[in-house]
């Protein structure tokens, strides 16, 4: 890892281990981009530039030299109104009402370690020689602004981390309109773009298409980073595979409005770029403040998009989740949401915690409707106090039956929301998201609280804290279940009310930073209506995620694939469910539905109490199984090996990083009659030795479990699956 600056190029070279990133200070001070790719050494790179003589539609700020335009320069952090004409990394609306602004290189620093952003998540180095940072500082004079262009490289990671702050050092207040985090302009068009969308219950599911001229995006409007597009956007070349190809990937650590997309130019090259969505979006700037924008991870990989993902999760796991549970083995839970809904009382619960007990699960995790009147999604959201008639011994008297059993306790919450039937409502009517003289439009019957207001998230905090000590929590699955509407803060002034997005969002960071390091012994879960906010912004303060409330084994194959081009095994949440599957009404075997669910933190989601012996039993075993074997999924390499958007089988491994262990799983979606012959291709292992595949007795060699392939067994029927596990031959 090194960044080094030629100061007779002017020229930047940040280089991690196997990635070269260089940018070049161009004419009086335009920084350009040059190369992101496999390392160089930078021989030549600084003369590397093409140039070619452009007509008067491009126009150009230095008439002796024909060869330049701002409208084809590959850029670094582009503005829009002095020549390029291609989309912005940032605006800002002067006080002269202009949004005409150029920035220019005026100095540069190199610091050891990675500096935190203020008030956002963001990756962490543990120690100064860890990373290495560049700062860029470009200034605009004749507007009295300052862009701090901020990018770490790590020592033991591919990934750039980029991020951008606007300092006002004039007098007048100015307005950000866009502040992106990266903009990079690549040198062709001969890219697909590769990203994640869906809906609630169908998230993240991967698109891949070819770039077309013009602007190509997603984005979120909904006030959150959503169950519709993820805040993730990747570029390949065509023959991109998971093995081999390369990869240009952004994700950013943001969980509210965004925007990623690629611009292709007139001239076939693509401008890549994310960041917070400008759309709806204003911040007043006033002389001698600054505004941070959040961080994008860039990731390129020219080994497909596998080591693309395998970047992603290793930098996540450990330099973006934080605290006590981090590195450790998450345990199997009980969540009693889809065995129960709002029907509970504690008898009914105590009841699945003793099966629980019986069959070797470790937490139990009260789900919605523990509180105020809660018995049904009508209601409550906010009067955070036990409902005594359904728990008569309280929150710390079920904990402590829980912990009898030997399980520990675990509790829902839903903080950042308000019901207006409920008693904080009634007291704090403007106390919600919301816009004078226009309706507050309910969503599940409950509104939004204001987090960017300091009294609010202060009272959340206060409550949250009270319930959080009043029993012995190890768990909390923090849940919001609706989008943004009429966005407005009863606290802010016209000016500024199209900050309250964004303000929200810090908000919500605030507290969750308070909340975290108040009760670091809890195990945080987030959650939005399943996958609505899964997202790196979240799990810098909660290192796991509920992945879908799909909880359908064959649906969660192509959630839990898509999910994992980004995020860590070690952050998704998957629950065995009852069948027929609440969500989709499919009945899968009881064996699948754990070989989907032991993919990821794992946990069961069913009246256990019910079940019969037979499935009791498969149930403890493969309690047992995954407590063998959860160390090797949750903090093992990834490995993707059939895609179910590509065909009727899936298939994922996970290797240990000694490359000793492997677990890997395959799913027939629909039995095929007379079906082919099939082998399964391993990855990851070492060619060098012999594996035994639990079970059998039998020995492979690494190099024929990857090259050959091992002969898949016969399975019968829809929906069945297999898992093999091996360890190394002594
Ligand atoms: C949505 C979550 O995703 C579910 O798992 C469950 O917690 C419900 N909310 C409870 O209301």
């Amino acid at each position: 890892m090194s960044i080094q600056y030629d100061q007779s190029t002017r020229t930047y070279h940040l280089q991690s281990r196997n990635v070269s990133y260089v940018m070049q200070v161009v004419k009086d001070g335009y920084l350009a981009h040059l190369y992101w790719g496999r390392k160089i050494r930078g021989t030549a790179i600084p003369d590397m530039m093409p140039k070619s003589y452009r007509p008067s539609f491009n126009p150009n700020p230095f008439p002796e030299d024909e060869t330049f335009s701002l409208d084809t320069l590959p850029q670094e952090y582009p503005g829009y109104g002095t020549s390029d004409f291609r989309s912005p990394a940032y605006q800002v609306r002067l006080a002269n009402g202009t949004s005409v602004t150029e920035f220019k290189v005026v100095s540069h620093r190199i610091v050891a370690g990675k500096p935190a952003l203020e008030g956002l998540p963001s990756v962490y180095a543990e120690s100064e020689q860890e990373a290495e940072t560049l700062e860029v500082v470009l200034e605009d004079e004749a507007a009295k602004l300052r862009l701090i262009a901020g990018y770490t490289v790590f020592r033991d990671s591919d990934a750039i981390a980029r991020n951008v702050r606007i300092e006002n050092f004039g007098e007048a207040t100015v307005r950000v309109q866009r502040l992106l985090s990266a903009s990079v302009d690549l040198p062709h068009a001969n890219y697909e773009a590769v990203h994640l969308w869906g809906t609630w219950a169908r998230e993240r599911h991967v698109a891949r298409r070819a770039l077309m001229p013009g602007v190509q995006a997603i984005e979120s409007r909904r006030g959150s980073s959503s169950h519709m597009h993820n805040p993730f956007y990747a570029l390949v070349t065509p023959s991109t595979t998971e093995d081999s190809g390369e990869v240009y990937a952004m994700n950013l650590v943001y969980s509210g409005n965004f925007l990623a997309q690629a611009e292709v130019d007139q001239f076939s090259s693509t401008r890549l770029s994310i960041g917070l969505n400008p759309f709806d979006f204003e911040w007043q700037l006033g002389g001698g403040e600054s505004f941070q924008s959040p961080e994008a991870i860039l990731v390129f990989s020219g080994e497909g998009l596998g080591a693309m993902s395998r970047t992603f999760h290793k930098l996540y796991r450990t330099r973006l989740c934080r605290g006590t549970f981090r590195d450790k083995e998450r345990p199997i839970l009980i969540n009693n949401w889809e065995a129960t809904y709002f029907d509970f009382d504690s008898e009914k619960l105590m009841k699945i915690v003793r099966a629980a007990k019986e069959l070797g699960l470790e937490l139990f995790v009260l789900d919605d409707g523990w509180f105020g009147k809660r018995n049904d999604d009508k209601r409550s959201l906010g009067d955070w106090f036990v409902n005594t008639d359904k728990l008569p011994e309280g929150l710390d008297g079920l904990a402590a039956r829980v912990n009898a059993e030997g399980l520990s306790f675990g509790l829902w919450v839903e903080p950042e929301m308000i019901s207006p039937d409920s008693d904080l409502y009634r007291a704090h009517p403007d106390w919600c998201l919301h816009v004078p003289d226009h309706r507050r439009t309910l969503a599940r019957t409950q509104l939004i609280l204001d987090f960017s207001r300091q009294d609010v998230r202060d009272y959340i905090v206060e409550r949250l804290t009270d319930i959080f000590s009043s029993a012995p929590l190890t768990y909390v699955k923090w849940d919001m279940n609706r989008n943004m509407t009429e966005i407005g803060s009863a606290q802010l002034p016209p000016e500024r009310q199209r900050e309250t997005a964004h303000r929200y969002m810090l908000g919500l960071y605030e507290v969750m930073e308070k909340i975290t390091s108040r009760f670091p012994n809890i195990l945080f879960e987030s959650c939005s209506g399943g996958g609505g906010r899964f997202d790196a912004g979240m799990l810098h303060y909660m290192p796991q995620t509920w992945t879908s409330d799909d909880t359908d084994a064959i649906e969660r194959l192509k959630i839990q694939y898509g999910t994992s081009l980004v995020y860590p095994i070690s952050s998704m949440g998957s629950h065995v469910s009852e069948v027929p599957n609440h969500q989709v009404h499919r009945v899968t075997s009881l064996t699948t539905r754990g070989h989907v669910a032991m993919s990821g933190n794992f946990g069961y989601e069913l009246d256990l109490s019910k079940m019969s012996a037979e499935e009791k039993a498969e149930v403890a075993r493969q309690v047992q199984e995954y407590k063998e074997l959860r160390g090797l999924v949750q903090q093992g390499d990834f490995y993707r090996l059939l895609s179910p958007f590509e065909g009727n089988e899936t298939a994922w491994q996970f290797v240990s990083e000694d490359r000793s262990e492997a677990y890997a799983i395959f799913v027939r979606t629909l039995a095929v009659p007379n079906e082919p012959l099939a082998r399964l291709r391993l990855k990851g292992l070492d060619p060098e030795k012999n594996y035994e595949l639990k079970g059998t007795g039998r020995v492979y060699g690494g190099d024929e479990l990857m090259y050959v392939g091992l002969p898949v067994p016969k399975i019968e029927g829809d929906f069945g699956s297999l898992a093999f596990y091996f360890s190394e031959a002594k």
